[in-house]
Formats: C-alpha cells, sequence, structure tokens
C-alpha cells in the first residue's frame, strides 16, 4: 500500500522567522495518521526547518540540488551538502526549473542519481505544457519525461521515487485538472513505469498530483485510484491551509 504524500512547494518564499512560525502552527497537524507532510523550502531556511521539525512528524526537503558532490558549480547545492542538514527529500525537474533554468531531461536523471547516491528522496517532476495538451501529446510528454527520470536505476530505487505529474497550465492558475483527467495521466504514467520495470514496483510507486491544489479541492483528488497525494505551491504557504490539505488526504 502507498502512503499519500502532502509536499508543500514554497518556491523563494519565506524567511527563516516565517519558516519556523510556520512549524510552530502546523506542528499537531503534521501527526496526521496515515499522511506524509513534506515541506520543501528554500536553502537559507532549512537549518532552521530541520531543527525545528524534530520531534514531529513533519519532513523537511528542498527544491533542487546539484549532481556532483561538490566542485566549481558557482550557487550550487549538492546533495552531500542536503543530507549533512538532515534533508530527506529533494524536488528535482519543477517546470519552473526546466523553464527558467535550463533543466533537461538529462540533467533531471543526473539528480534523481545524486539524490540516490545521498539517501535523499527525489520527488521528481513531470508534466505537459498548454500547447502540448492542446495538441492531444499529454501522454507523448508524460512518456519521454518519465522514461528519462528512470533511466540507469534499480527497481529497488525506482520503488523509492516519488513523481509529481503537474501540467504547466495548471500551475499558480487557479485552473486545476480535473480529477479524473489526473487520474487518468497518472494512471498512463504508472503503466510506463510498469513496462519499464513490472507492475510490482510500479504499483509501489507514489504519484502525486500538482498543479492548483488547495484545500477545497484535495479530497477529489485522493479519492482517485492513482493519485497518492499532492505537491502544492500557493495553498502550502498559510499554516490553516496546509493543515487543512493534510487532513483533507487522509
Ligand atoms: P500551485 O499549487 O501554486 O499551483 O503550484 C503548484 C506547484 O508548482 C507545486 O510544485
Amino acid at each position: 500500500m502507498r502512503t499519500p504524500i502532502i509536499a508543500g512547494n514554497w518556491k523563494m518564499f519565506k524567511t527563516v522567522g516565517e519558516s519556523l512560525q510556520f512549524v510552530q502552527d502546523v506542528k499537531a497537524s503534521a501527526e496526521v495518521a496515515g499522511v506524509v507532510s513534506v515541506i520543501c523550502a528554500p536553502y537559507t531556511v532549512l537549518p532552521a526547518l530541520v531543527e525545528a521539525a524534530k520531534g514531529t512528524s513533519l519532513k523537511i526537503g528542498a527544491q533542487n540540488l546539484h549532481w556532483e558532490d561538490n566542485g566549481a558549480y558557482t550557487g550550487e547545492i549538492s546533495g552531500a551538502m542536503l543530507k549533512d542538514l538532515g534533508v530527506e527529500y529533494v524536488i528535482i525537474g519543477h517546470s519552473e526549473r526546466r523553464a527558467y533554468f535550463a533543466e533537461t531531461d538529462e540533467t533531471v536523471n543526473k539528480k534523481v542519481h545524486a539524490a540516490f547516491k545521498h539517501a535523499l528522496v527525489p520527488i521528481v517532476c513531470v508534466g505537459e505544457k498548454l500547447e502540448e495538451r492542446e495538441a492531444d501529446l499529454t501522454k507523448n510528454v508524460c512518456l519521454v519525461q518519465t522514461k528519462a527520470l528512470f533511466q540507469g536505476l534499480s527497481a529497488e530505487q525506482a520503488a523509492q521515487i516519488v513523481i509529481a505529474y503537474e501540467p504547466i497550465w495548471a500551475i499558480g492558475t487557479g485552473k486545476s485538472s480535473t480529477a479524473e483527467d489526473a487520474n487518468e495521466v497518472i494512471s498512463y504514467i504508472r503503466s510506463v513505469v510498469a513496462d519499464i520495470y513490472d507492475s510490482t514496483t510500479a504499483q509501489k510507486v507514489c504519484i502525486q498530483y500538482g498543479g492548483s491544489v488547495k484545500p477545497g479541492n484535495i479530497r477529489e483528488y485522493m479519492q482517485q485510484s492513482d493519485i497518492d497525494g499532492a505537491l502544492v505551491g500557493g495553498a502550502s504557504l498559510e499554516a490553516a491551509s496546509y493543515t487543512q490539505l493534510v487532513e483533507g488526504a487522509q
């Protein structure tokens, strides 16, 4: 059985003080049984968040990593550094990183390998642009991105991956995919994993939906057969709404 994961992606929001206040406010709700609760925060607040989350069931993640352990890569952060802080999760290949920071399927795959090297759980984002959806290319795009991210991974590693299906047109727009549509694409992604490995492995992979998930629609997604939680941007920033998301995923 897969345990649903609610992961907040804070993107480029929150200072240390704001982050600590958030943990204070959500501490109790992170204890909701049967849901894994993760906050993926900017690098600058990670040490304080890891410390504040100790003794709670809130897990802390980063939003990116470099694939090398160290080197002359100005401005980059490695998996070794994240592990050293006590971070447990890392988002890889978010569409904003693919669009604005030249991430490719190849670098996404290198980063997934780096995450495993340092025992970080990768949350890998896939999803189509609006024009791709309109051209009926959603499944093709997800096929290519999914195949690429799993390159060179063992079945044992593959089973530990978290995939976030995030249609790009639904991110931050308030235009969410219907739960049925999201479930159809997510079932398809699971079938791609089954083709690469086997159905036992595919059944273990946690696949989230992301894109304008709110307290008001989380339950619709959770009722679907193949959706294992959500990767949430805007609605994860306020403690009250994050709490409702975690409760709604139960
Ligand atoms: P919103 O929830 O703000 O649409 O963002 C989704 C997202 O990009 C999560 O990674």
